[in-house]
């Protein structure tokens, strides 16, 4: 088997990161990847926002306002845990989704499209040597969230992608069989 086989198969995601993150010109790498999602018509249904440093603060606010507005009886830790939680990578990429109208094109391609950008986002920031994980959780569907975060109507977040170097070893990756998940027809 080759490396690069080697590596799409055993990719895996780490809840645990730490300093440093992907450097300003392998971010533009990482971009560049992501920008390789197939797309049906080519409507480039998708853009990328990055949250690091300060901001990473800034954004665990509107988090906590978020949860806030949803659940005004939500208590102290969670308020605390959703305003800490941007901090636990050096940096975010929100992947938001651009929906628009298209004769041939519905809205769930046009999800599915920026979900494969954000798998190219996690694959091309491990083959830099880097590791990450997806997530979203309530927050990711707020309305109140978007808006903060500068989305239009049109637009929805599909993932938050925490970035960074892998702090400690990767997991064991479970031992799946193919042939649970394909068959012939
Ligand atoms: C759409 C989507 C949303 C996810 N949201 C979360 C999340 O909010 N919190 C979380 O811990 N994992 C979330 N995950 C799962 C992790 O990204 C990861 O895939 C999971 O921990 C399994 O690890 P692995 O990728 O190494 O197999 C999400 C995955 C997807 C595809």
């Amino acid at each position: 088997m080759n490396d690069l086989m080697q590596f799409l198969q055993q990719r895996n995601s780490s809840p645990r990161l730490v300093d440093p993150a992907p450097t300003a010109a392998e971010l533009e790498e990482i971009f560049r990847a992501a920008l390789r999602a197939p797309d049906h018509a080519w409507l480039r249904p998708w853009r990328f926002i990055t949250i690091a440093g300060d901001r990473r603060r800034d954004f665990g606010l509107v988090l906590e306002r978020g949860l806030c507005q949803r659940n005004p009886q939500a208590n102290e830790a969670a308020l605390q845990k959703a305003r800490n939680s941007p901090l636990r990578a050096p940096l975010l990429v929100v992947v938001v989704a651009r929906l628009s109208d298209h004769p041939k094109v519905p809205a769930i391609e046009q999800r599915l499209s920026a979900g494969c950008a954000a798998q190219a986002i996690l694959l091309a920031a491990e083959a830099c040597g880097y590791a990450g994980i997806w997530r979203t959780g309530d927050g990711a569907f707020d309305r109140n969230v978007m808006t903060d975060l500068g989305l239009g109507a049109n637009e929805e977040i599909i993932a938050f992608l925490y970035l960074g170097t892998r702090d400690g070893s990767s997991k064991a990756l479970p031992s799946l069989n193919t042939a649970d998940f394909v068959s012939s027809w």
